[in-house]
């Protein structure tokens, strides 16, 4: 199996070599290799991502994500967009998982807002939100697929406002028809306070790539924080898994970055190669790490990065010598 490792810029640099060291711990002689993209990258050479490491991406089974700076400079195109969009992984999934809550996020990952059709003349800027059916089904067909295996499917939208989310909410509609699976409708708005307050009442939720995008992010207060969450970018050939926070220059380069997002993602990766036991333990490491007190300053810890992936790893370890 050939993994491509991108750590990128920021704390990206320092929570994936985490996820990677617990990673290696069940998938010890796949093909490592590292792929350089991002603002650093940019800064040094004039180029972000070019066609080689485009390359480089789509000649790996796999890929394992840190995070890359996106500067507000107009000219600088955001390549994680860039990436979603070559390699077309569609679907961007991301859990949020509490005590008494379970939910899973599926967001639109390739079209929407961020279709990149965009322009700006002398007194406006616009940017074509494009929604279409190939995008709408195949997203739709996706959660449902998900789904199957839970038991409800929540689609986020706006159909009260934009025609492009009516489009997104009748196809919804009619594939969850076809699946023969329980469904509703909310607006993305209400929704997003409701998720809130009310965690429990969802289970899958599909939404438009920037509604999933701010959906997310708004869910991590449930969790206490962006430091938590992991995301999967699927499609038909490529997957790609990153945590949901960004390069968090605020506070890159102090070793306090909590690395559990990342380490989380390692097991949405074994879980999409048909591993789950050995995901399953990765989840119980870290459950057991956090239980103990072993935290970032984020979750109100005392912790580096380092130390906590050390931590995570004692603490599989020992979970493996006793399954
Ligand atoms: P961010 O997620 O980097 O940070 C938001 C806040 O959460 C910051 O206060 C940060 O310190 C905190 N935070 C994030 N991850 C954390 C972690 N693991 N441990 C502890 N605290 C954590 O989002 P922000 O500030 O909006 O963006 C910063 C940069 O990251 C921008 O250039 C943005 O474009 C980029 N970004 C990249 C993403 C990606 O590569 N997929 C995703 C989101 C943002
Ligand atoms: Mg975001």
């Amino acid at each position: 199996m050939k993994i491509a490792v991108v750590e990128g810029d920021g704390i990206g640099r320092e929570v994936i070599p985490v996820a990677l060291r617990v990673l290696k711990e069940f998938l010890p002689d796949a093909d490592y290799f590292p792929v350089e993209v991002g603002y650093d990258k940019w800064e040094r050479t004039g180029y972000a991502c070019t066609g080689n490491e485009i390359d480089a991406l789509k000649s790996a089974d796999i890929i394992l994500f840190g995070a890359v700076t996106t500067p507000p400079d107009p000219d600088y195109r955001s390549i994680v967009l860039q990436i979603r969009h070559e390699l077309d992984l569609y679907a961007n999934v991301r859990p949020v998982h509490g005590d008494n809550f379970d939910i899973v996020i599926v967001r639109e990952n390739t079209e929407g807002m961020y279709s990149g059709i965009e322009w700006t003349e002398s007194d406006r800027a616009c940017t074509v939100r494009v929604i279409t059916k190939k995008g709408c089904t195949r997203i739709a067909q996706f959660a449902c697929r998900i789904t199957k295996q839970r038991k409800h499917l929540t689609i986020g939208n706006k159909a009260n406002v934009l025609k492009s989310d009516s489009l997104f909410r009748e196809i919804c509609l009619k594939e969850a028809a076809a699946a023969g699976i329980m469904c509703s409708t909310q607006y993305i708005d209400a929704l997003a306070l409701d998720i809130l307050m009310r965690p429990e009442n969802y289970d899958v939720i599909v939404t438009t790539n920037i509604f999933g995008d701010i959906l997310s992010d708004v869910s991590a207060y449930l969790v206490g924080g962006l430091g938590l969450i992991p995301s999967a970018n699927i499609g038909s050939r490529y997957a790609l898994f990153e945590p949901v926070h960004g390069s968090a220059p605020d506070i890159a380069g102090q070793n306090i970055a909590n690395p559990i997002a990342a380490v989380r993602s390692t097991a949405l990766l074994l879980d999409h190669v048909k591993m789950p036991d050995e995901a399953k333990m990765i989840r119980d490491a870290i459950q057991n790490t956090i239980s103990k007190g072993f935290t970032t300053p984020d979750l109100g810890g005392k912790c580096s990065t380092d130390q906590t992936g050390k931590k995570i790893l004692d603490e599989l370890r020992a979970i493996r010598r006793t399954a």
